[in-house]
């Protein structure tokens, strides 16, 4: 008895004296953590590295397995994942979308794990938007993932001093750039509007969507209130059909970033794309913000900021599940969302994050924050947010069949029975 009291002292004081050094709980971690995600290469790796540095140093003991599976917005990794995940054998912890893609699929198919307790031992109840806690929690109010960023989909990239060279400005509209700048820029020999691979389409096509039918009715799509059928809906496709007209031939061999260099190499004047196109290039390029690259709300839709965020959650029977409450506790404090962000080209998600700072996040970043507490906030389709994986899966071949045959009122049938299918508005 004298000794364990003893023992016990002698730990208390040795502690107190430093002598373990900074001694936590983390440091007994050991084994591994597999993290899976799309994040391969600029700035998104380089995020996500940084993290994983930070997250090493605390827990040397941990085992990094970085699984990352190429393909932009996860066209590939998603398919590996589901069969890893049907197949009884989850990473620890993997990439989704808040709202219907963790939702829908994932949540609903019971194989996540609920994450509360981290959120109130951290005190994100109160440093998280509610929204975004909406988009990450169920009917219920069991949370299950943790948001490590905001992104916004609706931006137009270009760089100043090139349309400047060209004589065009920023289309307000899509009609003005349907009707005016395209084809100035067409007779100048640029492309007016680099587009990329599948997904980039839909990414495009999200971003006209809310340009011609506003907020309420680009909500309504989701919500039942707006028919695919409408001749608004159908209004949508013919306006994505001039605007894809204006775009590269080759587009489908494209990957996101080739889309997004050919604006930065005066190849093509504009680029519609998520903001980790800031990253790209900030990050792969090493471009200034304002001078070697610059942006606007796509257009149409200044005044609205479409949403997603990138988060990580716990999948039933993972592994290490230990090692992964200690990452996803380190991912959502504002320490860690001050590293990934200004790499990643996205805006913390934890309201603490320093965003004040204008050296960690420079102009871009103060611009889309101020945007971000500004504006009306719609869910992007592209990035998970309001539709589920089986209406974007079904949604990939509507669009390869449009820019087959351009055929708007069969896009708008095929795409309301899809809706019908996988529940959408209903
Ligand atoms: C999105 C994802 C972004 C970025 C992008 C391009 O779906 O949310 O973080 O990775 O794809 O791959």
């Amino acid at each position: 008895m004298k000794f364990r009291k003893l023992a016990a002292l002698g730990v208390t004081a040795a502690a107190a004296l430093g002598i373990f050094g900074a001694v936590t709980a983390q440091d007994a971690l050991s084994g591994d953590l597999e993290i899976f995600s799309w994040w391969t290469g600029g700035g998104e790796a380089a995020g996500l590295e940084a993290l994983i540095a930070s997250f090493t140093e605390t827990n040397p003991g941990v085992n990094i397995i970085n699984s990352a599976v190429a393909g932009g917005s996860g066209v590939n990794a998603r398919a590996v994942l589901t069969t890893r995940m049907l197949g009884g054998d989850p990473p620890d912890t993997f990439q989704v979308h808040a709202g219907a893609e963790l939702n829908d699929l994932w949540v609903r198919a019971g194989l996540m794990e609920p994450l509360n307790d981290i959120f109130e031992a951290n005190g994100w109840m109160e440093q998280y938007p509610q929204g975004l806690l909406d988009l990450i929690s169920d009917d219920a109010g069991n949370i299950y993932s943790v948001p490590v960023n905001i992104h916004r989909s609706n931006v137009l990239w270009y760089v100043p001093g090139n349309l400047e060279e060209w004589g065009v400005t920023v289309p307000a509209n899509w009609s003005e750039f349907v009707d005016t700048t395209c084809p100035a820029l067409q007779a100048a020999g640029v492309t007016p509007l680099a587009v990329g691979e599948n997904w980039t389409q839909a990414h495009l096509w999200e971003s006209v969507a809310l340009a011609e039918l506003g907020v309420d009715g680009y909500n309504g799509l989701w919500s039942g209130a707006t028919s695919w059928t409408s001749p608004e809906a159908v209004g949508v496709w013919e306006t994505f059909g001039q605007v894809l007209a204006c775009s590269n031939d080759d587009r489908n061999a494209l990957s996101w970033q080739d889309a997004s260099r050919q604006v930065a190499d005066g190849e093509a004047a504009f680029n519609i794309m998520g903001d980790w196109a800031a990253g790209y290039f900030l990050v792969d390029l090493a471009l200034e913000p304002g001078t070697g690259f610059s942006w606007a709300a796509s257009p149409g839709t200044d005044g609205t900021f479409m949403m997603l965020s990138d988060t990580f959650g716990l999948p039933v029977g993972a592994p290490n599940a230990t090692n992964v409450r200690a990452w996803l506790t380190f991912l959502g404090s504002a320490e860690a969302q001050d590293i990934f962000n200004p790499l990643k080209g996205s805006l913390p998600a934890n309201t603490t994050a320093d965003i004040g700072n204008a050296e960690l996040y420079n102009a871009y970043f103060q611009d889309a924050y101020a945007d971000w507490t500004g504006n009306a906030i719609v869910g992007s389709q592209a990035h998970g947010a309001v539709a589920s994986p089986a209406f974007t899966n079904g949604f990939s071949g509507i669009i390869a069949s449009y820019g087959a045959d351009g055929d708007a009122s069969s896009a708008a049938a095929n795409t309301a029975t899809l809706a019908l299918q996988t529940g959408i508005g209903g």
